[in-house]
């Protein structure tokens, strides 16, 4: 949806492509308003049930990127005629443990014949339209919380040239499928300045949005949480061309003086189902970081915003 503009004077129309954010919302009835997201892609892990999980956990994201809850759910599928439908099957089935867990009832869904197999759903919640966290709201001063490592873009890549260990592969599926549910509903608990989840632009390409032309960061590069092997497989040269191209789009915005070169190839890989980036102002930062450390252990306050125009300093 970046890619499109459009200029609606509907005073509904709480979110849209005039400023894009993770989801659009929409507001249906006084107090209510709808937020809806699409994702899909191709197979990025060999088991088609974990695929599936994955899907699901992605495209839950970016309700709960706005600080919403998700309802209800669609399946999008593409299918090349001459794979195994029980294969589809197990994909269906596992999208469908995912929202089960997330509470979300899958309504239905729509299927083409195509010759790449192609999974994902499109995705309505609900927010409080007084509660909707958007990617620019963050505030000089606020702490920068990141509630997932790092890390699964590179892993994929790893999969795909049968470089990954198996414990690797299990932990990237753990990661992939976790529900960022818990961290949103502590964020908006918390009064969250900001959010967005860290997919396909990486960390530095989804924190650059948040900070637009009036803010600048600096990032505690240490303490950026990160799946281990991710780095050894960057040293190794795995990068996908996401990642690359990633790095190419904020080169202008990044000083990284001193930062080993591995775990900069992590900072801008193209995550799938990453967590949520969160701007919290300082003296509440703490206590949220506790509350999403409950469903999200692997949680670090990261950085911290200032006045600026748009440049991401990384401490060593
Ligand atoms: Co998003
Ligand atoms: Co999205």
């Amino acid at each position: 949806m970046r890619h499109v503009t459009s200029t609606s004077t509907d005073p509904a129309l709480l979110v849209g492509l005039d400023a894009p954010d993770d989801a659009g919302v929409y507001e249906v009835a006084p107090g209510v308003a709808l937020v809806q997201t699409v994702d899909f892609f191709t197979p990025i892990v060999d088991d088609p049930h974990d695929w599936g999980r994955i899907a699901a956990a992605n495209a839950l994201s970016d309700v709960y990127a706005m600080g919403g809850k998700p309802v209800s759910a669609l399946n999008l599928v593409g299918w090349p005629r001459a794979l195994d439908f029980a294969l589809l099957g197990r994909v269906l089935e596992g999208a469908g443990a995912i929202c089960a867990a997330a509470g979300v009832a899958i309504l239905g869904g729509h299927s083409v014949d195509d010759p790449e197999p192609k999974f994902g759903l499109a995705v309505t919640g609900t927010v409080d339209p007084g509660k909707i966290v958007r990617k620019t709201g963050a505030r000089p001063g606020d702490v920068l919380i990141l509630t997932k490592p790092l890390g699964t873009g590179i892993i994929s890549s790893g999969i795909k040239e049968g470089r990954v260990a198996s414990e690797t592969v299990s932990r990237a599926v753990g990661v992939m499928t976790a529900l960022n549910r818990g961290a949103a509903e502590a964020m908006v608990e918390h009064g969250a300045s900001a959010a967005t989840d860290v997919t396909g632009y990486g960390l530095i390409g989804h924190l650059s949005q948040m900070l637009g032309d009036h803010l600048s960061v600096r990032l505690e590069t240490a303490r950026v949480p990160i799946i281990a092997d991710a780095i050894e497989l960057a040293s190794e040269g795995i990068l996908p061309g996401g990642s690359r191209r990633n790095r190419e789009a904020t080169a202008h915005q990044v000083r990284a003086p001193g930062v080993d070169e591995s775990r900069l190839a992590v900072l801008f890989d193209a995550q799938t189902s990453g967590g949520l980036l969160i701007a919290i102002s300082p003296d509440r930062a703490e206590y949220l970081l506790a509350a999403v450390r409950r469903d999200a252990p692997e949680a670090q306050a990261i950085g911290r915003f200032t006045e600026g125009d748009g440049t991401i300093e990384m401490a060593a």
